[in-house]
């Protein structure tokens, strides 16, 4: 296995991708999306054609509050795919966020698997990507670049602490991140977003970068899990699969939404990543006090499988599942959807309890405020 940045940057993103394609790599744990019921409205006194799903977000407006969330991009082969996920992105009226641009910024050569997204969505919302590792190497000059090869409108700065920890060619080193990121927002003038990658954000987290961040995506627990991809990557290269231990590990989704938004308050943006598979979960991103939900897995297998036709088609779906679960609870906006009653049970109800958040006040309270 070739180690290093040439090639090898570009080989991983490869194999990341069809690692994920053909392998199961979700987590074993759940997102906990199924602990959370809406509660049902047999009276909502609202016409569906009423609902308005649109949202505005990083100062560009959305159709219906989902970001296919940054994949890939950094291998020739990429590229394609990207341009697949610009159009899908553009047709739907979604945002979309690009993968990690580090093989872009070390080889020219593949800046276009990167760049091609912006062609294809050119007024659309378009986030960069670059990882808190990376950019304590690279500082205010990487963030700068990163953000003007996509023309982006925010800037997703992703951890993945796990990843670089279980992966062959990691770089487990996981300090002065908080600096780094407050560099970097000096640096560029489009919104910073502290992303996780599927291990979800704590409140901990959260009280640590809330004053240097303009945003944060959850990245939560029960999706895609990294270190059962990089498990499956080092099978593949006949080392030993460290990493499974790990197929349960991080902060579920729905409880990481809870988490981040009681210490970030209303006004910085809350995205929900990280086993979102359907409108439902979609509604009850927004249920939980996020802003917009955001979604990888399925829709790269779907843009694969199906073209860019299938995967809008899929998409249309899980926005109009989103609406109905909006008609349903008689909200005729995306931000009536955090006061909406909710029930909340199981192993989320026993998240909540053992970290000091009342499970009542969640359930009557207006989560975007923060309960
Ligand atoms: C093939 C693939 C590649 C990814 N690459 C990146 C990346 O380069 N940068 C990043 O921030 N997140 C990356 N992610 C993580 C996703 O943005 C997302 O946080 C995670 O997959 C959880 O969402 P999901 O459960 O819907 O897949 C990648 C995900 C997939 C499936």
């Amino acid at each position: 296995m070739e180690r290093g940045w040439s090639g090898g940057t570009r080989e991983r993103k490869w194999e990341h991708v069809l690692a994920c394609v053909w392998e199961d790599v979700e987590s074993d744990a759940s997102p906990l999306f199924e602990c959370v019921h809406l509660v049902h409205r047999a009276l909502p006194e609202l016409d569906m054609d009423e609902v308005d799903t649109r949202v505005r977000l990083f100062g560009k407006e959305l159709s219906f509050p989902l970001i296919i969330a940054g994949m890939t991009g950094g291998h020739p082969k990429t590229g394609e795919i990207n341009r697949r996920l610009g159009v899908v992105a553009r047709k739907l009226g979604i945002g979309i966020g690009v993968g990690s641009q580090r093989a872009g910024v070390e080889d020219p050569e593949v800046r276009w698997t990167f760049e091609v997204v912006r062609e294809e969505y050119p007024d659309g919302l378009v986030l960069a990507n670059i990882g808190l590792p990376q950019l304590r190497e690279g500082g205010a000059d990487l963030a700068v670049e990163v953000v003007d090869m996509v023309d982006a409108d925010a800037l997703a700065v992703h951890v993945n602490v796990l990843q670089e920890a279980v992966q062959l060619e990691g770089e487990p080193d996981a300090s002065g991140f908080v600096e780094t990121l407050e560099e970097v927002r000096e640096a560029v003038d489009v919104p910073v977003v502290l992303k996780e990658t599927g291990t979800g954000v704590s409140a901990e987290d959260a009280e640590l970068v809330k004053d240097v961040v303009d945003g944060i995506d959850v990245g939560g627990a029960g999706g895609t899990n990294w270190a059962v991809v990089e498990s499956v990557r080092s099978r593949a290269h006949g080392e030993a699969p460290v990493g499974r231990a790990f197929s349960r590990w991080g902060v579920p989704t729905a409880a990481s939404i809870l988490e981040v938004r009681r210490v970030v308050g209303p006004d910085v943006p809350v995205i929900g990543t990280g086993g979102v598979r359907d409108g439902l979960d979609v509604a009850k991103v927004l249920a939980l006090g996020g802003d917009c939900a955001g979604m990888a897995l399925p829709v790269l297998r779907k843009v694969l499988s199906e073209g860019v036709s299938g995967c809008v088609r899929f998409l249309r779906t899980v926005a109009r599942e989103a609406r109905i679960a909006m008609l349903m609870t008689g909200c005729r906006t995306v931000e009536e959807m955090s006061r909406v009653p909710i029930v909340v049970h199981g192993r989320l109800k026993e998240w909540l309890e053992c970290r000091g958040i009342d499970p009542e006040r969640v359930c009557s309270g207006d989560r975007r405020q923060g309960c």
